[in-house]
């Protein structure tokens, strides 16, 4: 497990601009230090991702915020006396001179204190802010372990602190509060109902000058082998179909049971949303390496503890082709 010297060592690597991969209670995060732009420009290319792609801001403690954010509003203040240090991160005016690279060049900036402890020991002695998007290669499944990690980047990563599987095991709930009411970007662990109860006013949905949350949006997330969610009826159906094609078929269930069919990987996911949550990736990725033709996903019901789970299900369907049946 991690030691101070690991500690030490990360934020060495931290201050000389490299990048340190670590664990939040969500998802592994790829951190770069925020206030530099030549680590965040290598952050970028490690991850394969597009520029005005904005990242999140790790700070250690709340007293910090004022460093990134040029105002803290009411709804702000609540949140984050709530939920921080947690799975929550708030998009807020950016401070003037917070760099368009980790904003994506728009006028706000996203905040998160993470409660992990090995995440808080790394931003507690580092002292700044670590901009750290999930630690997967752009558009691919987040990485809820150290070997995941491994296997997204390899040698491109200098050092991957490792804190076993990441409890949460999907990405921090995104709550916009510059406007009037707060916006869900990103459903999560928090749900709406948390957020809303907090700030006492509705949520309003996304709107036209809602900041971009270019990572929210469909065709993320996504496995290599092309993904259908599915009703468990046609979803055994399909895979009937598709084996006796001689196709080999994944599955992520959750109530139905396994068919005797040749060429099935199955795996039975949990049963309750944040234990569904905790799996979703691993089982994702177990299924993406099966060297199947289809991941066919068991769909999920549709109530409020199940929203950030479908989001992401959705999301890792959104760019397949359905594996035709015929
Ligand atoms: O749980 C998490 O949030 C993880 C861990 C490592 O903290 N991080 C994470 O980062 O999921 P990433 O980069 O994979 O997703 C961040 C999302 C993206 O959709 C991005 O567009 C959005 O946050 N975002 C970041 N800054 C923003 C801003 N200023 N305005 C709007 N959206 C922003
Ligand atoms: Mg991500």
């Amino acid at each position: 497990m991690v030691d101070d010297r690991d500690i030490d060592k990360a934020v060495a690597i931290l201050k000389r601009g490299g990048l340190v991969a670590f664990p939040t209670e969500t998802v592994y995060g790829l951190g770069a230090d925020a206030g530099n732009p030549a680590a965040l420009k290598k952050l970028y290319a490690a991850k394969g991702r597009p520029t005005g792609h904005p990242v999140i801001v790790h700070l250690a403690d709340v007293s910090q915020v004022s460093r990134w954010a040029r105002d803290v509003p009411p709804a702000a203040a609540k949140l984050a006396a709530k939920f921080w240090p947690g799975p929550l991160t708030l998009i807020m005016r950016r401070a003037p001179d917070v760099s368009d690279a980790v904003t994506g060049g728009q006028d706000t900036v996203g905040l998160r204190i993470p409660s992990h402890p090995i995440a808080h020991a790394l931003l507690t002695k580092f002292g700044g802010g670590v901009a750290a998007p999930s630690a997967n290669r752009f558009g691919r499944v987040s990485a809820t372990t150290a070997q995941h990690v491994k296997q997204e980047f390899g040698a491109s990563v200098e050092l991957v602190l490792d804190g076993g599987p990441s409890d949460v095991g999907i990405e921090s709930t995104i709550v916009d509060v510059t406007g009037k009411r707060p916006v869900l970007l990103r459903p999560g662990h928090i749900s709406a109902r948390e957020i809303e109860q907090t700030v006492g006013v509705p949520l309003a949905t996304p709107h036209t000058d809602s900041p971009r949350a270019p990572g929210t949006l469909a065709a993320h997330y996504a496995p290599k082998t092309p993904l259908l969610v599915t009703e468990a009826d046609l979803l055994l159906e399909l895979a009937a179909s598709l084996t006796r094609q001689g196709k080999r078929v994944a599955v992520l269930a959750r109530s139905t049971l396994q068919p005797l069919l040749p060429g099935l990987t199955w795996i039975s996911a949990p049963h309750d949303a944040p234990a569904y949550a905790h799996h979703v990736y691993a089982h994702l990725r177990a299924l993406d390496t099966a060297g199947c033709d289809a991941i066919l996903v068991e769909k999920l019901p549709q109530q409020p503890e199940w929203a950030a789970v479908n989001d992401r299900l959705g999301r890792a369907a959104a760019g397949s082709r359905p594996p035709s049946a015929s």
